[in-house]
């Protein structure tokens, strides 16, 4: 019978048996698989194992600081790098969905490649695929295409000629998680809700200005930190907040408003495929609401998006 433990352990010896000597190179996202994936190698390599976690400025609030601490806390060699202004300036002006998602994906892998060329002698890349996303990429995109276009590593640029490592590509997410408990990761990083690569890029709709970026950061951090409080966050498979394109009338005491907009949205889902709208209690939603407005300067009013995928899908970009 499988079992985490077993896995470990086989999984593991399989790893030194493989990689023996080498170095190994990871670019960390704060999710669930690239972290348990990290964690077995670097069980199997310790500090040969060079970690990469970049700050691509449309993270969720103090997300980077507190990731990259939780990893450092888990022994993970690893190397936070403060790339937003790089990334900033490539989505300058950008309105496109998908003009977005390419200019993130295409500074990732400029960064994680200068990165990667810095650690002298690496001859490996660690990846967190899971089985899932291998039926993904053979069924869709054929079988040379094992990374998913839309992954947060986005791609390996061909000159840098890397083995790849894939110690998780067996596994489902239950199974992962499993893993990660095993091997000693916080429920903080366990039972962290699914984030797009592309992260408050793709909320944010139209073009991405830092002022922007900030002002979603804070409200995605009361919507997120009042399902935490309210024992919500574990019932609902993924939440965040959209800043739309748009501006309201609004009062506050004598004085007219003409402000922002945010959505929030809270979904259901098994795997993202379907998801229905979190009939979240009214209650909660009304002090969020408040809280929202009340607190974040430059917004005026909170809507809550109940519509179900499909047809609309979970993010609005
Ligand atoms: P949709 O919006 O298609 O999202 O219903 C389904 C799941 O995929 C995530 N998502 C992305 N993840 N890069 C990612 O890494 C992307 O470009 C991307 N777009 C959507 C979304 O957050 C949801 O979990």
């Amino acid at each position: 019978d499988w079992t985490a433990e077993s896995f470990v352990e086989t999984t593991v010896a399989q790893l030194k048996q493989k990689i023996g000597d080498d170095k190994v190179v990871l670019g960390l996202s704060g999710g669930v698989d690239s972290s348990v994936a990290a964690m077995l190698i670097h069980h199997a390599i310790g500090k040969n194992l060079y970690c990469i976690f970049v700050d691509n400025g449309v993270l969720r609030k103090d997300e980077f600081s507190g990731v990259l601490e939780s990893y450092k806390t888990l022994g993970l060699n690893v190397k936070g790098v403060d790339a937003k202004e790089q990334f900033y300036t490539a989505l300058a002006g950008l309105t496109d969905p998908e003009a977005k998602r390419k200019a993130i994906g295409k500074t990732f892998i400029d960064v994680f490649d200068h990165e990667a060329h810095l650690i002298e002698g690496v001859s490996w890349l660690g990846q967190g695929t899971i089985y899932p996303d291998v039926i993904e990429s053979v069924s869709v995109k054929g079988p040379s295409a094992t990374i998913k276009s839309h992954h947060n590593v986005g791609g390996l640029p061909d000159f840098m000629k890397l083995k790849v490592v894939e110690p998780l590509n067996t596994l489902f997410k239950d199974e992962v998680r499993l893993v990660g408990k095993s091997l000693g990761l916080p429920d903080a990083i366990l039972g962290r809700h699914p984030f797009p690569g592309p992260g408050l890029a793709i909320r944010i709709l139209g073009d991405i200005t830092p002022e922007k970026v900030e002002i979603l950061q804070q409200v995605d951090a009361l919507f997120i930190d009042g399902l935490k409080r309210e024992g919500l966050y574990d019932k609902v498979w993924q939440a965040g907040a959209m800043l739309l394109p748009v501006q309201s009338v609004g009062v506050m005491g004598d004085e007219r408003t003409y402000e922002r907009v945010v959505a929030l949205r809270a979904v259901t889902s098994v795997d993202g495929m379907t998801a229905d709208w979190a009939h979240l209690p009214y209650e909660f939603l009304a002090d969020v609401s408040n809280e929202i407005i009340n607190r974040v300067k430059g917004v005026n009013r909170v809507v809550y998006d109940i519509s179900s995928k499909p047809p609309a899908t979970i993010e609005w970009e």
